[in-house]
């Protein structure tokens, strides 16, 4: 039987690419952003998700319309700024899209994955797992976002709902120039794409796979942030602020 993926931030970048990837192994597709997808999707609803009473208006409208097996959690802004000149309202903005909509719109739509034995997919970050500087605000919402995925797994181990985490690394989606905050980031060596992001999601759903890394590289700078910390604070402070690395891959 046709299953249905509720995707958030579906307007474009990682969102619109797991739409295409699941349209085409045949979900319907529903979708959730602040303007309209430039593609065809079964379901469309305008939302701001930092609005939690349009969150909470947007899933009971979805949940008379839709059997929702698949919820994955996308929409997420970054923020690029030191501790001492962060703006709090900007952090709140920050956790209010990349933490508290997630856990929100899951609430909100759990019981229905529980009955359907469906699957919740939260698309989180490296920084996730590697605290960079200047990306702290970024980084805090998304450790919350895995601490979040690992312990709901964990809840729900009785009700064969399946929780994927995914651990992802710089890929060009436009993401970095729509990110709050005054500081630039330094350029990426190698990106990847979201067509090959979706096509290895869509992998890691199929065989219920609890978190992946993608890409896979990202590995080593996680090991590295933990074996040889003072070193890794040196080096990427030095990568931040050292303008002999060109500015941007935005
Ligand atoms: N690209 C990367 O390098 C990268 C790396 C690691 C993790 N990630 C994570 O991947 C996810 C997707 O990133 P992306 O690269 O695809 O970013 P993106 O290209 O900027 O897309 C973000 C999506 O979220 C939606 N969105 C933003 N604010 C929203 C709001 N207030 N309410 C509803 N929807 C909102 C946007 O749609 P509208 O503007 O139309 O609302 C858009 O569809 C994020 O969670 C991000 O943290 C990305």
């Amino acid at each position: 039987m046709e299953k249905t993926a509720l995707i958030t931030g579906i307007s474009k970048g990682l969102g619109k690419a797991l739409a295409l990837k699941f349209k085409k192994e045949g979900f319907k597709i529903v979708g959730i952003s602040r303007t309209q997808p430039d593609f065809t999707i079964d379901g469309y609803y305008k939302t701001d998700l930092t609005d939690f009473s349009q969150i909470e208006k947007v899933s009971r409208e979805i949940l008379k319309e839709w059997n929702v097996d698949v919820l994955i959690n996308n929409a997420g802004i970054g923020i690029y700024e030191s501790w001492e000149d962060m703006s709090i309202n900007d952090l709140r903005k920050v956790f209010d899209l990349n933490f508290f909509s997630v856990i929100y719109l899951t609430k909100l739509f759990l019981p229905e994955i529980k009955k359907r034995k469906g699957s919740i997919i939260n698309v989180s970050s490296v920084a996730g797992k590697l605290y960079v500087p200047y990306m702290g605000g970024y980084c805090a919402s998304k450790y919350a976002l895995n601490a979040f995925s690992d312990s709901l797994r964990a809840e729900l181990i009785e009700d064969d709902v399946h929780v994927l985490n995914l651990i992802v690394g710089r890929i060009s989606t436009g993401f970095s120039g729509r990110a709050l905050g005054s500081k630039k980031p330094p350029s990426t060596p190698f990106g990847s794409s979201p067509e090959k992001f979706a096509d290895a999601v869509y992998r890691a759903y199929l065989k219920k796979k609890r978190e992946i890394i993608f890409p896979g590289w990202y590995r080593f700078f996680i090991w590295f942030s933990k074996a040889f910390p003072s070193i890794y604070d040196r080096l990427s402070y030095k990568k931040w602020n050292d303008h002999s690395f060109s500015r941007t891959s935005r």
